[in-house]
């Protein structure tokens, strides 16, 4: 995973669609970026600590820029106000080099993408790739309006426009997503993407208990806001490395707890979306909280997010 930072200079900002801004990002000196894959994401250094991650939503190909699509949120913690409002045409802004934590399997017979608001992001830089490879695919984006659909001229305009399909919530019956029945019989080697916010998210992944885990792909792009910590107890973390033990308050997260006795663990998102902070786990039992891991990986309980995950048992040991 790679911590490399770049300085770019903001060359555009558009409005995209109500509370959707997108932002192009060139290289300071003018020369190319370095490359990214499709479902790459970028953090965003936005000062005072402040981290977020951002999908790439251009053409893989392209060297010379880096396009994000960014939502306005009511329940924003200060990221997404700050690219809207402090974020400009001509800014200079320091950027990670991209990464990948949502792979495009590039060997499937058909790709189902699935996005849901701003979820369409990453879509579209798999949508380009797909297209470009002559792949099947299909690209499903559900938003709750049209004044609400960010990229729908570019996507309606596509090399692939055909392959897109628009679903309004407040439109006709019969343009609404019908999960059931494109998710029903998982065609051999069919892959799904799915992205968008966690009630879509959990809807979509609802729908697919007769798929094969490594078919189902999906990415969060932010934290569940009704997840509560009012039950949340004390435990304890050991150092495996060290043996050093330490207690962690109800009220205080593993990585909070653990860098006020001097170890750190590295953290982008704070929110259990990015695995920068993942962690082995060599005895006890996760309480999982994130987003980032799948079921299967969360059932294994060898590694955790603990930037927002505790533990179960009264001990865990990290591999630390
Ligand atoms: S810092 Fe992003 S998952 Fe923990």
């Amino acid at each position: 995973m790679s911590n490399e930072r770049l300085i770019v200079v903001v060359a555009n900002k558009s409005i995209e669609a109500q509370d959707i801004a997108s932002f192009e990002l060139v290289s300071g000196d003018g020369g190319e970026l370095p490359e990214f894959t499709a479902g790459a994401h970028i953090d965003v250094h936005l000062g005072d600590g402040l981290i977020r991650q951002y999908s790439l939503c251009n053409d893989p190909r392209e060297r010379h820029r880096y396009r994000l699509g960014v939502l306005r949120e009511a329940q924003s913690r200060g990221g997404s106000v700050a690219m809207h409002e402090r974020v400009n045409a001509g800014d200079r802004i320091s950027i990670s080099t991209p990464r990948n934590t949502f792979h495009l399997d590039e060997r499937a017979s058909h790709s189902i993408l699935l996005a849901g608001g701003i979820g369409v992001t990453p879509m579209i830089a798999m949508a380009y790739r797909l297209a470009a490879l002559g792949a099947s695919f299909e690209l499903h984006y559900c938003t709750r309006s049209r004044a609400r659909t960010a990229f729908h001229d570019l996507l309606t305009s596509a090399p692939f426009a055909d392959r897109v399909q628009l679903h309004f919530d407040d439109g006709p019956k019969d343009q609404l997503l019908d999960a059931p029945a494109l998710l029903r019989s998982p065609g051999a080697g069919t892959s799904l993407y799915v992205c968008g916010p966690k009630g879509m998210m959990d809807y979509v992944l609802g729908q697919v208990g007769g798929w094969p885990e490594g078919r189902v792909h999906r990415e969060y792009f932010s934290a569940d806001p009704q997840a509560g910590h009012d039950h949340d107890g004390s435990f304890r973390v050991r150092i495996a490395s060290t043996g050093a033990e330490y207690e962690i308050p109800a009220n205080k997260t593993i990585v909070d707890a653990l860098a006020g006795h001097g170890v750190d663990i590295p953290v982008s998102c704070e929110q259990g979306i990015c695995g920068t902070c993942l962690t082995g786990v060599l005895e006890g039992q996760p309480d999982h909280r994130d987003a980032f891991l799948s079921d299967d990986e969360h059932a294994a309980n060898t590694q955790m997010t603990p930037c927002c995950s505790r533990a179960k048992s009264a001990l865990i040991v990290l591999d630390l």
